[in-house]
């Protein structure tokens, strides 16, 4: 059995989609989620599903080992990042290389980087009279929004979408994509 630590520091929807795919499957779960919003609606949901959830330190976060220790105590196999917003630091992404994925919400290399993250992004790609935009589900490395691309799917704009209608059919993308690329990663390696 693999085991998925989750990073989620927004409403948690994308890491519902993956915390109820992998529920009845022999090949993974989810057995670790981490958040830096003490507010954020993934604690409600680790909370019903009985997984560990850990408010993450900022300070601890960027300097030592304190969380590259507990992924490891947790014998994880695959972190996803679903909605979270720091950069993941060095340590970390060297303690699990090629085992760190990010879900972002337009096709990168567009609309990405710092301050890049829901309505922000669509406004963007609205302004810029693009007329398709997606998802990419990409490796993480030590910039934003930078690693390599594992999968890109795309969404037609029309004339008279706003941000969150653009959001909406964004995130029909993430929740049938996302699951699923975790699952072809797993599978991959065993
Ligand atoms: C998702 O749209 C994800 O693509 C985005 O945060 C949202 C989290 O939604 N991530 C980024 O913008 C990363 N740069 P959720 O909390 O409902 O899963």
């Amino acid at each position: 059995m693999k085991n998925i630590a989750i990073f989620a520091s927004g409403a948690g929807s994308n890491a519902r989609k993956i915390i109820d795919h992998f529920r009845h499957s022999g090949l993974a779960k989810v057995t670790l989620i981490l958040s830096n919003k003490a507010e954020a609606g993934i604690f409600r949901i680790a909370e019903e599903e009985q997984i560990p959830a850990v408010l993450i330190d900022k300070e601890a976060f960027f300097r030592g080992d304190r969380y590259v220790k507990l992924l490891q105590d947790a014998k994880t196999d695959l972190v996803v990042l679903a909605g979270f917003l720091w950069k993941v630091p060095a340590n970390l992404i060297a303690a699990f290389p090629g085992h760190i994925i990010n879900i972002h919400p337009a096709l990168l290399p567009k609309f990405g980087g710092k301050g890049m993250y829901g309505h922000f992004v669509h406004e963007a790609v609205l302004a810029a009279g693009e007329t398709e935009s997606g998802i990419t589900i990409h490796y993480v490395n030590e910039k934003y929004d930078d690693g390599g691309v594992i999968l890109q799917e795309r969404c037609a704009i029309s004339p008279d979408d706003t941000p969150e209608t653009l959001a909406r059919k964004v995130q029909v993308l993430e929740h049938q994509w996302f699951p699923l690329i975790v699952e072809r990663l797993l599978t991959s390696e065993s």
